[in-house]
């Protein structure tokens, strides 16, 4: 089966060090010490994102859950997000597979597309608007991590840039211009069907090295056609993807478009080397008409390049102007797939600095919101003792 996102990988971190004007997280770590005398109301002040009235700054993050059978999300999958929405500015589900068959390798990760799941995704938003909050799907397209022979199509082609893994190892052919642009399709299709079924808009899944990163990542897009070389070619099908989807849901809905430096397995990977280089690959997605970029990291307070304390939230904000996201270890010791705890992670001093500083406009919470779904209510009220730590075990479970 093709890694999937729950999978862990125990890798050391490549971060830079902090540099000496970057906040410093305290070295407590029991739970009193997330708020370290840091006075968080700035992160429960409401914000308007394209139109889109959100209650606090905290976001839940995608997290792939497997809870779906035949992608077919159900009563135990809404009442999962029911009972975080009302804690939560924004709801991003786990990833949903888009409407091509080369998009996924599992029967227990949900569709996009079918009238089956669909209808399930209905009562999934009915259930979080009913308690006050707002959700958006992400969407999903493997691309060359999805192993040849998986369901839910064994026989459909693994669809990549290049034909190549992150590890080199070659996995099929580079997919023709006609293949590209019946995949740009099946985006378009998902965020229409995201709209019919009465979300509040959708976002991107082009982080962590899946289709979309790949297409950005120098490794994995080896192309030498308008879709790879320098870093705007690199940059072009994420952003012909967000035209599509413009073309079809209008300037409102709002878009939103993840990605990452570090992939799948791979923490030490960079899409973009330099502030220049971010720029470039950044750029046509702001022309395309994306509304706001999820900047995944595994430690949300590191700096992204060297020379800067600026984080990578930080940067991209700041040069495309657009809102941005931050995300990695709010409130959890260890990074997302590190064995090693740092428990440097807890204080949420830094995360309340680096919002006053203009870095980001909301922080999603990841693998705090699996065991605790009020995680956010608890911090605004001080009830910190009441917080149920994150457990691995939550990870394989709806709790
Ligand atoms: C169980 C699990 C499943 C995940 N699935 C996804 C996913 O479907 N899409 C995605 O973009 N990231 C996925 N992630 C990554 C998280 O969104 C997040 O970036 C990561 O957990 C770091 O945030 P945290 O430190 O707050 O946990 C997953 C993480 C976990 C723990």
């Amino acid at each position: 089966m093709a890694r999937l996102e729950a999978v862990v990988t125990v890798s050391s971190d490549s971060a830079a060090p902090v540099s000496a004007s970057a906040p410093v997280p305290s070295p407590r770590t029991d739970s009193e010490a997330l708020l370290d005398g840091t006075d968080a109301s700035p992160l429960f002040t409401p914000l308007e994102l394209s139109g889109l009235p959100l209650a606090n700054r905290f976001v839940m993050a995608p997290m792939t859950r497997q809870a779906s059978p035949d992608g077919v999300p159900g009563e135990d999958v809404a009442a999962y997000y029911a009972r975080r929405a009302a804690h939560v500015g924004l709801i991003v589900t786990e990833g949903t597979y888009v409407d091509h068959r080369s998009a996924g390798s599992s029967e227990r990760v949900p569709r996009l597309y079918g009238e089956d799941a669909l209808a399930g995704w209905r009562r999934v938003v009915e259930a979080v608007h009913r308690a006050g909050g707002r959700i958006v799907p992400q969407l999903w397209h493997l691309g060359v991590t999805r192993e040849a022979g998986t369901p839910p199509y064994p026989d459909a082609p693994v669809f990549s840039p290049s034909g190549l893994r992150a590890d080199g190892t070659r996995a099929g052919e580079p997919a023709t211009i006609a293949e590209i642009d019946a995949v740009i399709a099946s985006f378009a299709r998902a965020a229409v069907a995201a709209r019919e079924a009465g979300f509040d808009g959708v976002e991107l899944h082009g982080a962590h090295g899946y289709l979309l990163d790949q297409f950005s990542w120098s490794r994995t897009n080896r192309r030498t056609d308008g879709y790879g070389g320098d870093p705007a070619a690199r940059a072009r099908l994420g952003a012909e993807v967000v035209t599509a989807i413009r073309g079809e849901v209008g300037p409102d809905f709002p878009v939103l478009y993840r990605f990452s430096q570090w992939k799948g397995g791979f923490y030490d990977a960079r899409s973009a080397d330099t502030p220049g280089e971010l720029e470039t690959l950044l750029g046509p997605l702001v022309t395309a008409g994306v509304s706001a970029l999820h900047v995944s990291t595994r430690r949300y307070w590191l700096p992204a390049f060297d020379g800067s304390p600026r984080t990578l939230a930080g940067w991209a904000k700041q040069l495309t102007g657009l809102p941005t996201i931050a995300i990695g270890s709010v409130g959890v010791a260890q990074a997302f797939g590190e064995a090693k705890a740092d428990a440097s992670s807890l204080s949420l001093a830094p995360l309340v600095e680096l919002f006053e500083r203009g870095e980001f406009d909301l922080v999603a919470l990841g693998r705090v919101l699996l065991s605790d779904p009020a995680w956010p209510s608890k911090v605004r009220e001080g009830r910190l003792t009441e917080i149920q730590p994150f457990r691995q075990e939550d990870t394989t479970r709806l709790t």
